[in-house]
């Protein structure tokens, strides 16, 4: 066996096995290696391994593996009674609590349990890489393995490196995502990574577009349906915003939200907004709790929304033109290559096209002018280009042809 099939097929460790901990333990059984599942409580991991069972079974009937393969599987998963059974891993992904010090403390533990080649990776959506890294004695080893969810079916993975993660342990990590035919981007650590950084308008501009009631739309249910049909029908995206935020869950969304505000030190640009925020005060989190935007009670009709094509047309138009300027940005300062800005929101949230390629389509330009008119109107930091894109603009250049 080659140095790099033992890594690959090696004993990787898991800490946490509640939604995407034990999503990404039937990654990387799949994958065939086995997984050794740490969690503070062991009864929420045989709860979580017979829902996985169930999960696995399902496959079978529908033909996707052999009830073999499923069997396989499962045997692959061992529960580590402590940190301790994770010494011969290779990786140990952790999946806990999105808590700073929790994660740092099981991150010191970690460092002392594993092999001192062992990669050590956090899922976390929101903390700083860098951070967790800084309470180990050698961070080189430590970096961000972001899962999207759910874990089994998303195919984009976000690699980041801390300040100290060494380039070989990124390589290695990176031909790990790889091999588990996941598509791995790399983004530079910080808050939001590419996705939670760049989808923020899609949510935040929707709102602010309700809440002002702009263009005509009208208040309530009908005001949220005629955004979510603009976006699927004229901008093609699968889900508009305000049905994705109900599935995601307000208050997961309003939280990623204000994480990614506060941490770029209350940045206009990632303002949340009042109105997510009483859904969340109201318990209306989405599906999951039966309303959000949206009522999910049987029997409730959703409005389809009013299908006037100018006012879609601004609607996406605006939207669009900042969640533009959030990839361009990023790309300006570095948070990614331009193809994996693209590879990230197509791969991690659906979008119908890469941004970077959009902006290019519609022209630079275009899409400062829109910027320009709502800078002009609202006097407002939130509008303010990238720089790059003026740049894009005034010399007609494209990003990718
Ligand atoms: N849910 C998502 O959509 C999503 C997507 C991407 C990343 N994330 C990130 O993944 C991580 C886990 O999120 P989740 O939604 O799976 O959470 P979850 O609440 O479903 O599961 C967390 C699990 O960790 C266990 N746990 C908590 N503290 C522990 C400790 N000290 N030691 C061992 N086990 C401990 C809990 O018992 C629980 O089973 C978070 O950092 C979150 O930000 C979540």
């Amino acid at each position: 066996m080659t140095e790099n099939k033992k890594v690959k097929n090696g004993p990787v460790g898991v800490v946490g096995a509640g939604t995407m901990g034990i999503g990404i333990v039937q990654v990387a059984a799949t994958a065939g290696h086995t997984v050794y599942v740490f969690d503070k409580e062991k009864q929420l991991f045989e709860r979580a391994l017979v829902n996985l069972n169930s999960t696995l079974n399902k496959l079978t009937e529908k033909g996707k593996i052999s009830s073999n393969e499923a069997k396989d599987i499962i045997n692959r998963i061992l529960y580590a009674e402590n940190l301790s059974e994770f010494h011969e891993c290779d990786l140990v992904i952790e999946a806990i609590v999105e808590d700073l010090s929790v994660k740092q403390k099981v991150f010191c533990e970690l460092e002392f349990a594993t092999k001192s080649n062992c990669l050590l990776a956090s899922n976390t959506s929101s903390l700083s890489i860098t951070s967790i890294g800084g309470a180990c004695k050698n961070a080189s080893r430590v970096l961000g393995l972001h899962f999207f969810n759910p874990a089994p079916l998303m195919p984009l993975v976000e690699i980041i490196p801390g300040i100290e993660t060494s380039t070989e342990n990124l390589i290695k990590a990176k031909e790990i995502i790889a091999a588990w035919k996941k598509i791995p981007v790399i983004a530079r650590d910080t808050p939001g990574f590419i996705v939670n950084r760049v989808a923020r308008p899609f949510y935040g501009e929707a709102i602010r577009i309700y809440e002002e009631g702009c263009y005509g739309l009208p208040e309530g249910v009908e005001g949220f349906a005629t955004i979510d049909r603009a976006m699927r029908h004229l901008g093609g995206f699968r889900m508009g915003p305000f049905e994705l935020m109900d599935l995601i869950g307000n208050d997961i969304n309003y939280k990623v939200t204000e994480t990614v505000w506060s941490q770029f030190y209350n940045d206009p640009r990632y303002k949340p907004s009042l109105t997510q925020k009483r859904m969340v005060e109201a318990n209306r989190f989405g599906r999951k709790s039966g309303s959000g935007y949206y009522n999910y009670a049987a029997g409730t009709e959703r409005p389809e929304g009013l299908l006037d094509d100018a006012m879609a047309q601004k609607i996406l138009d605006r939207i669009l033109a900042l969640l533009i300027n959030e990839a361009v940005d990023a790309l300006y300062l570095r948070i990614a290559s331009a193809e994996d800005i693209d590879l990230a929101m197509t791969k991690g949230v659906n979008y119908p096209k890469g941004l970077l390629k959009w902006c290019d389509e519609i022209g630079a330009q275009n899409v400062l002018n829109t910027l320009n008119d709502l800078s002009e109107l609202y006097q407002e930091e939130r509008y303010r280009p990238s720089l790059l894109l003026k740049e894009l603009a005034s010399t007609n250049k494209k990003i990718f042809f």
